[in-house]
């Protein structure tokens, strides 16, 4: 089967993958759209370090295939957008709602495909970019099947990462100010959870000047293109400020924006030995960091609840999309996304 392979060097679309029956507990997805997230990229140039060969890609959607034994909450016919956390149920954290934070949700890749006999490891417990994939029951979300397969596929992780950063991690409250640093397929997303969360002022920041219509469809009521404006539209600061590149001074910038009791959300992921820095005193009035993985999501309760706002008008989705490829023209999809011509684009297969 076909699939995006890193071999370390470099990416190539092949055509001889194969994957492994599912197992006790697993299911097996034929994959219909993947969306190409900045994290893949991060693993092509070694921010996001990942053993190797790797199939990439970890925001899809599809239909099940085949159900190992003891699944019962989906069949073969069903569509399923995929989570990325491969969390167990059964440990603290997940007893306490949040599987973003079981240990055995990362740093465990697997190898449920094979190519020439060799294995080949799973990006994020997900490898979308692939026809078929193989995850945990758990990872697998039945969805309505009036939801076009390529608008789902965006849910997995643009979605449940920056909707969920808004009203999990966040708990944006209505009448808030929201300030958006970068407005790529993470940025957008928070904007549209600040639109939905009742947030008064929502101030969009991007480089670059071509984001500002999608922005404002997203949510903005505020664009520009650098952070030193923000004062002028929120001469207090703002409520919340979300970084979404990945940058260390733009992390530096959400912070200075905060106004009293405000609170700097870090979504970007910069290289894994980046500093940061702050003037400590900036926070004293109550004011706070904080990290979010994965917009702190419980996926069985929050990918239904973000289908079901799509389905009232109230999510966005059909509008991130703003490309489709079949997965031979991954290069295409990549240099679109580098030159910041498309919210998402969506592989097909
Ligand atoms: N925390 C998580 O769980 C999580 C999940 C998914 C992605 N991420 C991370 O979120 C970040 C964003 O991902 P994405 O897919 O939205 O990326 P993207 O490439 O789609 O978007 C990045 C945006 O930032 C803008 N930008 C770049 N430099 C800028 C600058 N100096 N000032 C203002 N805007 C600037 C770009 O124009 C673009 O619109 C990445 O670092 C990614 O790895 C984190
Ligand atoms: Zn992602
Ligand atoms: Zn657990």
């Amino acid at each position: 089967m076909r699939g995006v392979l890193f071999d370390g060097r470099r990416t190539e679309v092949v055509d001889d993958l194969e994957v492994r029956d599912p197992g006790p507990g697993e299911v097996r997805v034929a994959i219909s759209a993947a969306g190409l997230c900045h994290s893949d990229l991060s693993v092509v140039d070694g921010t996001i370090p990942f053993p190797v060969p790797v199939v990439l890609g970890h925001e899809g959607a599809g239909v099940v295939e085949a159900v190992g034994a003891g699944i019962a909450h989906v069949r073969p016919g069903d569509h399923v957008a995929l989570s990325t956390l491969a969390s167990c149920g059964a440990c603290a954290e997940c007893d306490r709602g949040r599987p973003t934070m079981c240990r055995q949700a990362i740093g465990r890749p697997g190898q449920p495909f094979t190519r020439g006999g060799r294995p080949v490891f799973q990006f994020a417990s997900n490898s979308a970019f692939a026809e078929r994939t193989v995850v945990k029951a758990v990872q697998a979300v039945r969805i309505p099947k009036d939801i076009p397969l390529s608008s789902a596929a965006l849910i997995g992780c643009g979605v449940l990462t920056g909707v969920g950063a808004v009203l999990n991690r966040a708990k944006v409250d209505r009448g808030d100010s929201v300030l958006v640093i970068g407005t790529g397929g993470i940025g957008l997303n928070v904007l549209q959870g600040a639109r939905i969360a009742g947030a008064l002022r929502i101030v969009a920041v991007d480089a670059n000047p071509a984001k500002e219509a999608v922005a404002r469809q997203f949510g903005a009521t505020h664009f520009l293109t650098s952070v030193d404006g923000v004062r002028d539209v929120l001469p207090t600061g703002a409520d919340h400020a979300f970084e979404c590149v990945g940058r260390i001074e733009l992390i530096r910038a959400a912070i200075d924006s905060l106004d009293r009791h405000g609170q700097a959300v870090l979504l970007g992921v910069p290289s894994a030995t980046a500093e940061a820095s702050f003037l400590v005193s900036s926070l004293f009035l109550d004011k706070s960091i904080l990290g979010c993985r994965y917009g702190s999501s419980r996926p069985q309760r929050d990918i239904p609840l973000y289908a079901e706002l799509y389905r009232e008008g109230r999510l966005l989705l059909d509008e991130l999309v703003t490309e489709t490829y079949p997965v031979e023209d991954f290069e295409k999809a990549v240099a679109d996304a580098e030159a910041g011509r498309v919210a998402r684009g969506v592989l097909t297969f």
